[in-house]
């Protein structure tokens, strides 16, 4: 039976499911928000490509390390770790590479839900403007009609002054996580990922389309894939790079691990990993291609040369989706239902994340403490909104509350600091710990078995494993964060 001896007799009920869910987790803000920010911060094709090359030598062989650890250990992402070093015959200390991810996860989560309410938030918006352009007959023109520019672009600010407001978006979303999570792997995570991914997939597919034949597309093109070969030299740029390769691929969190332990036996990990990847890698590169196009659309030739040549910046992190986009929607045909189903689609992809991340630690509470799902669900549920909670003073009251001044934190406010913190140190040194650990300690007939790869391919994934990742990663975290080291 498929997922049989899956922990407590949890899984996923189909290849098809499992595949749903792990793309469905690592589809999300990472892909929509995060990565196109930071292509926007990063100067654009330098990054992208350095993106490309980290997903490739490094978050391929990493996820199908993670995956096989799970579905070897058959438990939560501690448990598996610890059972395979058991059976190795390594110290089962090596499990504190899961718990670095699985505490990075949980981190994530708790300011993933924060942004994820400003997406609740935008949807009322839009809905509410969707609304009012189909009682006034103007479908076709562009969205947010009567307001102004600059009221358009103070949504943002807006909503950030509004604790009450964010505080309910947040609660809202993290309820919606914990109901699903509390439901369970097959009627709860692997139902929602089963529903959602084909629609988003679908809204995603027509955005696109929309924006090639409305937006500025050769101009988004010339952004993303044209760039200055200096930058790609640039430490804080490939720690950028990697770190959003980890975070988009939910890798280093404990994540994957767990997915994999509710997959079945006869599931070929090495095909399903590599299915993952390249899904998660188009939908960020196609979502540059429909957000960039539309953005550039609303500007001037001025602006956008300057853009293009590097002399003007875009507009990177959360501005870019949060601003520009809106503003963007106003003078787009048809914007307002445009504008509705963009915030939808982001939402579904929120949602398949936000669920992973809470389910990393869910399992490990139920191995541990034996008790009810929604219990442990509501508790760690609460836990993350609380802290997620303070990170949201960040945008107001608590916006020059710089706790860490140091490193890549110095002048990060607590939003910030929970961002870079998980996807610049975390994710990576969970990562490369996994890799020593599967590269290097843990049986070789035991991965033999599970990785179903064979031939050249199976020494390939060896070596990188070994190799490629553990130095990579460790170069990139040790310069990223000392940049001073390389003179
Ligand atoms: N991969 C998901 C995203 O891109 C969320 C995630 C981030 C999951 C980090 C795990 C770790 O949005």
């Amino acid at each position: 039976m498929v997922g049989a001896n899956a922990p407590a007799g949890e899984g996923w009920s189909s290849r098809t499911a499992f595949v749903l869910a792990a793309v469905g987790s690592a589809v999300g803000l990472g892909n929509l928000v995060r990565f196109p920010a930071e292509a926007g911060a990063n100067g654009g094709g330098a990054f992208v490509i350095f993106y490309v090359f980290c997903v490739l030598l490094i978050g391929l062989p990493m996820l199908l390390s993670e995956t096989l650890v799970g579905r070897h250990g058959k438990a939560s992402a501690i448990e598996s770790v610890k059972r395979v070093a058991r059976e190795s015959g390594a110290s089962p200390l090596w499990s504190i590479a899961a718990a670095v991810g699985m505490v990075a996860a949980f981190l994530v989560l708790t300011y993933y839900s924060v942004l994820a309410g400003w997406i609740v938030y935008y949807i009322g918006v839009f809905g509410i403007d969707l609304g009012n352009a189909v009682g006034s007959g103007t479908l076709a023109s562009g969205a947010l009609a009567g307001q102004t520019v600059e009221e358009v672009q103070s949504i943002l600010p807006g909503l950030q002054a509004d604790s009450t407001t964010m505080l309910t978006m947040h609660g809202v979303f993290m309820a919606i996580t914990i109901l699903v999570v509390a439901r369970g792997v097959t009627s709860g995570i692997e139902k929602v990922a089963v529903w959602l991914m084909p629609s988003f997939f679908l809204l995603l597919f027509a955005i696109t389309v929309y924006g090639a034949f409305t937006g500025a597309f050769s101009a988004a093109l010339e952004f993303l894939f044209s760039f200055d070969p200096s930058r790609l030299l640039d430490p804080s740029v490939q720690l950028s790079a990697l770190g959003q390769a980890l975070f988009s691929l939910s890798l280093g969190s404990a994540l994957m691990i767990t997915y994999g332990a509710y997959a079945s036996r006869d599931i070929n990990l090495a095909k399903t990993s590599a299915q993952i990847a390249s899904a998660d890698t188009s939908v960020a590169i196609i979502a540059g291609l429909a957000i960039f196009p539309i953005m550039f659309a609303a500007m001037t030739p001025a602006m956008l040369g300057g853009v293009l040549d590097g002399t003007e910046k875009v507009q990177g992190g959360l501005g870019l989706l949060f601003v520009s986009l809106p503003v963007a929607f106003q003078t787009m045909p048809a914007g307002s239902i445009i504008g509705f189903l963009f915030f939808i689609m982001v939402f579904f992809a929120a949602l398949t994340s936000s669920v992973a991340l809470l389910e990393a630690s869910v399992s490990y509470a139920k191995d541990r403490f034996g008790q009810p799902r929604w219990i442990l669900t509501l508790l760690l549920g609460g836990l993350a909104f609380a802290i997620g909670a303070w990170a949201s003073f960040s945008f107001n009251s608590q916006a020059d509350f710089h706790p860490l001044d140091l490193l890549i934190f110095s002048g990060q406010p607590v939003f910030g600091i929970l961002d870079e913190l998980t996807a610049k140190i975390m994710l990576p040194v969970s990562a490369l710990l996994l890799a020593i650990f599967v590269g290097w300690v843990a049986d070789r007939q035991l991965i033999d078995t599970e990785n179903g790869l064979d031939g050249a391919m199976h020494r390939t994934w060896l070596f990188l494993v070994r190799f490629l990742c553990p130095i990579v990663i460790s170069a990139i975290l040790l310069f990223g964060l000392f940049p001073k080291l390389l003179g």
